[in-house]
């Protein structure tokens, strides 16, 4: 058996040997396939960790890569793209449609600093590389609400913990919620992870003193926020610094 290479405390393995993403049943699956250099799927996502800003259509040395998390088809990453053409940004979702869809948005557009991941965001540790990520984003992830569901959510001390590795030192987490039992639950995890990520700001009510919040238009806010917001429900958010 050949000796294994010894991995450096900076670099987890490309793709993790005990996982491989199944067989895609899903149309989209291969459709994604029309947009090679700019969708990547399943274990794709994490083939090129730790050298992702080589990957744009543009040289990427040097700029900041902002990723979001839970994308959907990318309205606000895109808005984020064509807004500031020298940064980077990546949204991952895992509906093959979806990513579909904001890909072909994306080439229609012409915008060459972003990518899209169709992948388990539970994955994030193997996509990137250790303080890759200069931004991270968690707008409105589904909130799990019976107790049994508590398992599945995203938020929790493990995966801030695995965020932190990816995002640089110095570097924002930025999470919105609806979802007030949900947000109670990130604040339980917040004050276990104090180590590594420090509570920049936080409010319970985001839009609050703005009587023009429900003409807010997207990036400001998110498609689903906009819903929240017309139905009178109090966005929480929070910022999250980078320790170290
Ligand atoms: C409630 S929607 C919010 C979408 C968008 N951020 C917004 O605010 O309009 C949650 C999104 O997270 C995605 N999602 C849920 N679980 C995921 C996972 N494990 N990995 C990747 N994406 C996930 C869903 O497909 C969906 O697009």
């Amino acid at each position: 058996m050949p000796a294994r290479t010894p991995l450096s405390a900076e670099r987890l393995p490309l793709t993790h040997p005990d996982y491989k993403y199944g067989l895609a049943r899903n149309p989209y699956s291969a459709k994604l396939r029309e947009f090679p250099s700019l969708a990547y799927s399943d274990n794709a996502t994490e083939t090129y960790a730790g050298a992702w800003r080589e990957k744009f259509g543009i040289p990427g040395a040097g700029r900041e890569l902002h990723v979001e998390i839970g994308c959907n088809t990318g309205h606000v990453t895109r808005a984020w793209a064509a807004e500031n053409p020298e940064k980077l940004y990546i949204g991952i979702d895992w509906k093959f449609k979806i990513i579909h869809r904001g890909a072909e948005k994306t080439a229609e557009k012409g915008l060459r600093n972003l990518l899209f991941f169709r992948a388990n965001v539970e994955r994030l540790r193997f996509m990137f590389g250790a303080g890759e990520v200069d931004a991270l984003y968690l707008y409105f992830p589904d909130p799990w609400p019976k107790k049994a569901q508590w398992k599945n959510r995203f938020l929790k001390e493990s995966t801030l913990r695995e965020a932190a590795r990816v995002v640089r030192p110095g570097g924002l987490f930025h999470i919105k919620t609806d979802h007030d039992g949900y947000y109670e639950w990130m604040r339980d995890a917040f004050a276990k992870v104090g180590d590594v990520w420090e509570i920049e700001r936080e409010t319970t009510d985001l839009h609050a003193g703005n009587p023009d919040a429900g003409k807010l238009e997207i990036p400001a806010v998110t498609l689903f926020e906009k819903l929240f917001i017309k139905d009178g429900i109090k966005i929480k958010s929070a910022w999250l610094r980078r320790r170290g």
